[in-house]
């Protein structure tokens, strides 16, 4: 019984969903009142439905499922249990929906739903080995990284809403000369992908069991590509990236809260689509999910490590992540995060696209809380990300975490680079 005696610091756990709740209404709070019911990225529901859903899933997770306590409103649980990624925009139609709650009784809900799940956060037992729902604490830190994952799906969306239909917050922004964009050498060797299920205090089902690939000798591009690179492939007949615009001949970057001349220095953000193209045009490839541990995780002498930069926590050194800004960085602003290969940039600044489909590792077993979670995107048309993005909070970094898209969607904070 190696996990019996775990138990889990509910200071940590509330502090963590206030910081989540806290976050949430910043996000909120940039959307107009009368954007509430829009849906910028047409394959999400509008934002009212993400309103609803944070709170009712961390209740209906944690409190009704996990703890067994009674539904607060049946009809309105159902509408906001779970979002939707139709893969198609005519597939989007079948999950439109008019029958949103009113503010006044939405607000009502989410007050609710909040002091049930602090309450349980406070005084229930949240961790019982003979619950597989609360196993490890699993349901508490289920709805905790959902709602920190969701605050990056909101920023997609905030994106794509018009500027004149949201409020904004100030970031400084840079672009600088940048080195040639070399390829580097890594050795042959061993990436152990996965956790460990006796050694993880928490870990979505896709990310178990671990296990060991052994990955033949590559070379890397030691930064993304960029805008920069991009250009000479659209002046070459290459698509314009969705994240550009043109204006009077010239391209604009379109950041999340204004237009800026485009930064040559920055990561190109683009579909998994459009980095294959970009890649069929240089005559290189994406790289597998295993060649992208090897070049993060790896080090010459056979050591495998947590963080490319070594073992110390995500800190803003390291990386553009967790929400320090919302836009990107030149790729090669952050030194101290680069790998022991010296590849730059692979945790944060975006997520990286690699080559590998969505699957189950070996061992994988659909996770009590949220059978769901991943099971349902099992189907051979989601692709494996790895790394992290300006609005990946700092709980989600860890070298197991798997993220995953459509090759075609093209609203993710996503860089992608090339690898022979
Ligand atoms: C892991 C980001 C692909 O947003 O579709 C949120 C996370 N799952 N609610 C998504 C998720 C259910 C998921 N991604
Ligand atoms: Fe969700």
């Amino acid at each position: 019984m190696p996990n019996a005696t775990i138990d889990v610091d509910r200071e940590y756990l509330l502090d963590w969903y206030q910081r989540n709740r806290e976050r949430s209404a910043v996000l909120f709070a940039l959307v107009d009142e009368s954007a509430m019911r829009s849906r910028p990225i047409p394959l999400r529901h509008p934002f009212i439905f993400y309103e609803g859903h944070l709170p009712v899933f961390n209740h209906l997770v944690l409190n009704v499922r996990a703890l067994g306590e009674a539904p607060i409103d049946v009809t309105l649980e159902k509408l906001f249990e779970r979002g939707i990624d139709p893969a198609s925009i005519e597939a989007a139609r079948e999950h439109e929906r008019a029958n949103w709650p009113s503010r006044e009784r939405l607000d009502v809900l989410l007050r609710e739903c909040d002091e049930r799940v602090m309450h349980a956060l406070r005084d229930a037992r949240l961790v019982d080995e003979k619950v597989p729902s609360l196993a490890r604490g699993q349901a508490a830190f289920t709805i905790l990284e959902h709602e920190a994952m969701h605050h990056e799906t909101l920023a997609y969306i905030i994106h794509e809403l018009d500027y004149a239909n949201k409020g904004r917050i100030a970031q400084t922004h840079y672009d600088a000369p940048l080195q040639p964009n070399e390829m580097v050498a890594v050795d042959a060797g061993t990436a152990t992908l996965g956790a460990n299920r006796d050694r993880s205090a928490f870990g979505w089902d896709n990310e178990f069991d671990e296990h060991e690939v052994f990955v033949p000798a590559f070379g890397m591009q030691r930064y993304p590509v960029t805008n920069g690179d991009w250009l000479h492939f659209v002046n070459d007949g290459g698509p314009v990236p969705p994240f550009w615009c043109e204006r009077d001949g010239d391209f604009l970057l379109r950041g999340i809260f204004e237009e800026l001349p485009l930064p040559l220095s920055w990561p190109v953000w683009v579909s998994r689509a459009h980095a294959r193209a970009y890649a069929a045009w240089c005559g290189k490839r994406l790289p597998s999910e295993a060649e992208f541990h090897r070049a993060a995780f790896g080090t010459p002498n056979g050591v495998e490590r947590p963080y490319p930069w070594g073992a110390d926590a995500p800190h803003p050194m390291f990386g553009n992540f967790d929400f320090e800004r919302f836009d990107p960085e030149p790729v090669d602003a952050h030194p101290g995060g680069a790998s022991a290969w010296e590849i730059y940039d692979l945790i944060g600044n975006g997520w990286e696209w690699t080559a590998t489909p969505f699957a189950p590792f070996p061992g994988f077993e659909a996770m009590a809380s949220y059978p769901q979670y991943s099971a349902d995107f099992f189907d051979g048309r989601h692709y494996v990300l790895k790394g992290a993005s300006p609005v990946t909070g700092r709980e989600l970094i860890r070298r197991s975490f798997r993220n995953w898209f459509y090759d075609d969607y093209r609203y993710a904070f996503a860089k992608f680079r090339l690898v022979e």
